[in-house]
């Protein structure tokens, strides 16, 4: 039995992935951000829920307070976690920002997991010999960051946004697999496939129309959307691998951007200079 913390847990993939893990009788920190949402959730949940093995935790990525907030839960429970998955995320074709005025992709997408990884390391609340596992997504192969613009708030089009977070995503498991190569922590990245859930449906259009229909048809389910983080998350085989992208449990190759050791420096030196400002 593992103890897993997973983010955005109450749908499309993280929900695929919550089930699973629950039926592998691992216990769960599963973040939610919305009251009726969860309590949905909860009832899906039924056949499955155990009350002593999942705990819910409200918490917007996109709010480092809100981040402080459930670090803290997770380390009053006295409970060392074997396993973190950053899973939620979010594609938003309407540009908006946090309370700190950065844009809500990249607070979401990069931000939002940086900070709660870190938080969580520092606190000494993963395991040696744990795991981290962040999905990412093949959006980021044609994305390239602009330390000008690191949060793409200038960017017109939400898809440089999202692709940009999702390089992020990239270049922080390129940094931290490095960072924690001494303390036996693997660090690796997911692309789950093109998968049929919820995602990008901020609000109703055309664009947001046929997204639906292009995952709803092209797509594969939840399901096998989650396969892949479950099986880096339990598997002892992949035990040993870290700072790797993978696709359909296969080792891939990310971008040539993606690879960059001095574009991941930069991004950390620039996301913890965010972060500071926060905290000061
Ligand atoms: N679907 C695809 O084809 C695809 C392809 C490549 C990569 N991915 C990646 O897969 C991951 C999961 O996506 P999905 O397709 O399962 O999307 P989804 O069905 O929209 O689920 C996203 C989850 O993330 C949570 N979330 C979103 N914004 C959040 C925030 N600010 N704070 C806290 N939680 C937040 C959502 O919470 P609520 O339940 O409250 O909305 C939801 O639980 C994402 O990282 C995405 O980039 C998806």
């Amino acid at each position: 039995m593992q103890n897993i913390f997973l983010t955005g847990g109450t749908d499309g993939i993280g929900l695929s992935a919550t089930k699973s893990l629950l039926a592998m009788k691992h216990r769960l920190f599963v973040t939610y951000r919305n009251k009726k949402k969860l309590d949905a959730v909860k009832h899906e949940l039924k056949t499955f829920y155990d009350n002593e093995k999942i705990t819910f935790l409200k918490c917007d990525l996109s709010e480092p307070d809100q981040i402080n907030e459930i670090v803290n839960v997770v380390s009053k429970s006295k409970i060392k976690l074997d396993c973190l998955i950053n899973n939620a995320g979010a594609i938003l074709f309407k540009k908006s920002y946090n309370s700190m005025g950065i844009e809500k992709v990249f607070a979401t997408n990069h931000l939002g997991p940086f900070y709660l990884t870190t938080r969580l390391i520092e606190k000494n609340l993963i395991h040696e010999g744990g795991r981290i596992i962040n999905v990412g997504s093949s959006a980021h192969q044609t994305a390239v960051l602009d330390f000008n613009n690191l949060d793409s708030s200038k960017s017109k089009s939400w898809y440089e946004r999202y692709s940009r977070s999702k390089l992020c995503n990239l270049l922080f498991t390129l940094k931290l697999s490095e960072k924690l190569a001494k303390k036996n922590i693997s660090v690796n990245c997911v692309h789950p496939g093109i998968v049929n859930t919820n995602i990008g449906q901020d609000h109703k259009g055309i664009l947001q129309f046929i997204i639906r229909l292009i995952l709803k048809y092209r797509g594969i389910s939840p399901e096998e959307g989650a396969d892949t983080l479950v099986y880096l998350a339990t598997n002892e085989i992949v035990q040993n691998l870290s700072g790797k992208y993978f696709i359909n449990r296969s080792e891939s190759k990310p971008s040539k951007e993606a690879l960059k050791s001095d574009i991941a420096d930069r991004l950390w030196l620039e996301s913890t200079k965010i972060i500071d400002r926060f905290s000061s």
